[in-house]
């Protein structure tokens, strides 16, 4: 249990210094090399499969390339959105993992079922610090999901969600290559 603990704390500590260091020094560093992505989702998964021992969660990759990104930074995004799906959505529904490279993009999506996120709230989840009113009992800060998305976009890519009829995904899509580099 104190395992758990302080790893749920060092989280939100990690995630308020991210916000401060997005906000104040101007956006995110970021380091890319090339790397193979699989490893790092995987080491994502055994980790919050200890939290989440109960849970199903079913992977499908095409990752057999190696992609030039900040890879602690991918594991820190889809962290987020791996934890998110199994705190957020329904406990007896399993969540889909699916990643592949193609077409010059990396792919990546994350889905479960459960209650749809309201229309209202869905353009704001972005945004730091904001959770859905329906899931103020639950812990967290809000910040998440902006870490996120700062991460997508400092690799020149991007996150979408959509949740209807009782499942909701989201989507990170980046180009493999940096547009400074063509
Ligand atoms: N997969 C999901 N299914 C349903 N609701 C979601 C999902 N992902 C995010 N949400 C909603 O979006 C809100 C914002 O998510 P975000 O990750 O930014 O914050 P959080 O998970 O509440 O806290 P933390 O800062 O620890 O990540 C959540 O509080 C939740 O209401
Ligand atoms: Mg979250």
């Amino acid at each position: 249990m104190m395992q758990k603990s302080v790893r749920r704390m060092a989280g939100l500590i990690d995630n308020v210094l991210d916000f401060a260091r997005g906000r104040l020094g101007g956006g995110f560093a970021i380091e890319r090399r090339g790397a193979m992505i699989q490893p790092a989702l995987e080491q994502v998964i055994t980790e919050l499969r200890l939290s989440f021992p109960d849970r199903t969660i079913e992977t499908a990759f095409s990752l057999e390339e190696p992609a030039h990104c900040d890879l602690a930074r991918i594991a820190q995004l889809f962290s987020n959105l791996l934890g998110n799906a199994l705190k957020h959505g329904s406990p007896d529904s399993p969540v889909q993992i699916r990643g592949s490279l193609h077409g010059g993009m990396f792919d990546l999506s994350v889905s479960n079922f459960g209650d749809d996120i309201p229309p209202e709230t869905l353009g704001r989840l972005f945004e730091p610090f904001s959770r859905s009113d329906f899931a103020l009992h639950q812990q967290g800060l809000g910040l998440g999901l902006y870490i996120a998305s700062e991460i997508a976009m400092a690799h020149g890519g991007q996150i979408t969600v959509s949740s209807s009829g009782g499942e909701t995904k989201f989507a990170f899509l980046m180009p493999l290559k940096h547009p400074m580099n063509l």
